[in-house]
């Protein structure tokens, strides 16, 4: 079939087959929100325990679950509060609100990077129409943040909170709990899936720009002064590479990870190895390769936190979409909650490999002085006195002990000199390199690769040629008649199936054995198996491939086997 109207079949498509469809439509709907439907649900379950066995097979990466309802301080801390926004612009005659980036897309190559100034000035340069009245003027552009406010307890006097627009804040919180897992060694990583939110101004294009979606994201956390060392040998096909142009490379490249990595054109190690593991999952879950691209954000695109990111691109019936983003945070999110916390706990340990002398001013107690006044309590104040980090300019001072208590230092209790010191490590911040994964955008680029309409000998027929990773249903089971026993049997073989661990089969039992097939093969099932006649007399079933139709008949036995050992193929 031609590809003009592809999107349409292929979006009505996922409505009529319970993939994805609009959220509370029978009350009108409500853009920015989708609920995937019984075939959608496990084919994203799938794709997202795919990607959590992806990350979690390195052995040094954790899964981790925290709540969506955030309080205010973690996302004040974080920079969402202040810098999580997007540009809005109101028609001033009907009073319609748009994201201004929107508005001048055909007219900037990147509006998303530019200030509300420079949105202004190209509005009304081009004359930019209102695309809801067509008339011409424009409120000036003005930020809107995108988190859903929500309050903790009741609505006055409860405690200010937003619903995560982030997992990540998650993994950030839990560091301490994780660096005592991982028995206080760098590198180490945490992730994990589960929904976001953000109040986007006008959530458009189907299921790639939603409100509430579903996040897969993963926090790296490694010493910068020595990241691990990364091997991306093993990666031989050359990728398309989109460099940011003010970073000293014009245009795009085609280069395997590790030249892009030795030539510069990707900086950091870390990240370099995040692009090709991101690349590795994409193509194992039936993602085209040819249609990805990593392309490095300019430095106004950056997120607040990031000094450095990569998008994963996919081509698909939007264009080119992102997908992943690959971001150096550098130390910036522990570093600000640390600050804000008023802790010293999201910190790493760097032992030294030898011991180094240095020279440090002490507060030596006076023995004599501290004795009397401090009594039993005297040999508390003398340790707090040695553990100092840092010794105050003024003294008097107010001195914390182990007790719990504090107590007034003053000049005659103490004399000040400079040691020499063996230091043997120092604490500092770790730094997070992060892969955020867009599950929703990614599903849709799974179905757009899949969505095969080249059909049977120039027949309309659609066959969602999905990896068998990621199908909703590993086998579709069809008594050829629900009768004569074969219903029966096929119930039978049905919930045997679904007694293998890992395997799933669907009953199908209503109209023509063709619509059936037509059906398992338009949502993906990779194979059916038919119950007929000859079942009841010898036990045989035909199975059915959904990619060539061929059939073959075997015994029961045999079918459940080559299910169970995943060989099915070999018998083809
Ligand atoms: N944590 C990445 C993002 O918010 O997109």
């Amino acid at each position: 079939m031609s590809d003009e109207g592809r999107l349409e079949r292929l979006t009505s498509m996922m409505r009529r087959r319970g993939i994805v469809l609009p959220s509370f439509e029978i009350y009108g709907g409500v853009s920015g929100l989708i609920d995937y439907g019984p075939v959608g649900a496990r084919i994203k379950r799938r794709v997202v325990e795919s990607w959590v066995d992806h990350w979690t097979s390195h052995g040094d990466i954790v899964e981790i679950d925290s709540p969506s309802i955030t309080p205010k301080e973690v996302l004040v801390a974080s920079g969402h509060v202040g810098e999580f926004n997007d540009y809005m612009s109101e028609c001033a005659s009907c009073e319609a609100i748009f994201r201004s980036d929107h508005l001048i897309e055909d007219l900037h190559p990147n509006p998303d990077s530019i200030s509300g100034d420079e949105i202004d000035k190209i509005i009304s340069e081009n004359n930019v129409a209102c695309p809801n009245c067509g008339e011409f003027g424009w409120s000036p552009a003005r930020p809107m943040n995108l988190m859903f406010p929500t309050t903790i307890g009741a609505m006055r006097g409860g405690r200010e909170a937003f619903l995560r627009p982030e997992t990540a804040q998650g993994m950030f919180m839990l560091y301490p709990s994780l660096y005592r897992h991982f028995k206080q060694k760098l590198p180490f990583g945490a992730l994990q899936t589960g929904r976001g939110y953000r109040n986007e101004i006008s959530p458009r294009q189907g299921m790639i720009r939603l409100r509430e979606f579903n996040m897969a994201e993963l926090e790296y956390f490694i010493d910068p002064e020595d990241p691990p060392e990364v091997d991306l040998g093993g990666w031989k096909n050359p990728v398309s590479l989109v460099p940011d142009p003010e970073g000293g490379f014009s245009g795009s490249r085609v280069a395997t990870f590790s030249d892009a990595l030795d030539e510069g054109i990707i900086k950091h190690p870390t990240v370099a190895w995040f692009l090709a593991r991101t690349w590795d999952f994409l193509v194992s879950i039936g993602i085209d390769s040819s249609k990805v691209r990593f392309r490095q954000h300019t430095g106004t695109e950056m997120a607040h936190y990031a000094s450095d990111c990569w998008d994963c691109e996919i081509l698909g019936e939007y264009g080119w979409v992102e997908c992943v983003g690959i971001a150096n945070r550098t130390c910036h999110d522990l570093e600000s909650h640390e600050a804000h916390s008023g802790t010293n706990l999201l910190r790493a340990w760097r032992q030294y490999s030898e011991p180094i002398l240095v020279k440090k001013d002490v507060l030596s107690p006076n023995g004599s002085v501290i004795g009397p006044i401090f009594k039993g309590r005297s040999s508390d104040v003398s340790d707090a006195l040695s553990e100092m980090q840092e010794i105050p300019d003024k003294i008097p001072f107010s001195l914390d002990i182990s007790d719990g208590t504090s107590v007034e230092i003053t000049p005659d209790m103490v004399t000040r000199r400079t040691d020499e010191v063996n230091v043997h490590g120092e604490w500092f911040t770790p730094h997070v390199v992060e892969p955020a994964f867009g599950i929703d955008r990614i599903i849709w680029h799974v179905i757009d690769h899949a969505f095969n309409e080249s059909g049977k000998s120039g027949e309309e027929y659609t066959i969602l040629s999905l990896d068998e990773k990621v199908t909703p249903f590993d086998v579709s089971v069809l008594p050829l008649f629900d009768k004569e026993g074969m219903g029966e049997i096929a119930r039978k073989l049905a919930s045997e199936i679904n007694s293998i661990p890992g395997i799933r089969a669907d009953i199908d039992t209503s109209r023509s054995i063709g619509r059936r097939y037509a059906r398992a093969d338009e949502i993906g099932v990779p194979w059916a198996i038919t119950v007929d006649h000859s079942t009841i007399d010898d036990d045989t079933v035909t199975i059915r491939r959904r990619d060539n139709q061929m059939q073959i008949r075997v015994p029961i036995k045999i079918a459940i086997d080559g299910l169970r050992t995943r060989s099915l193929d070999s018998m083809f």
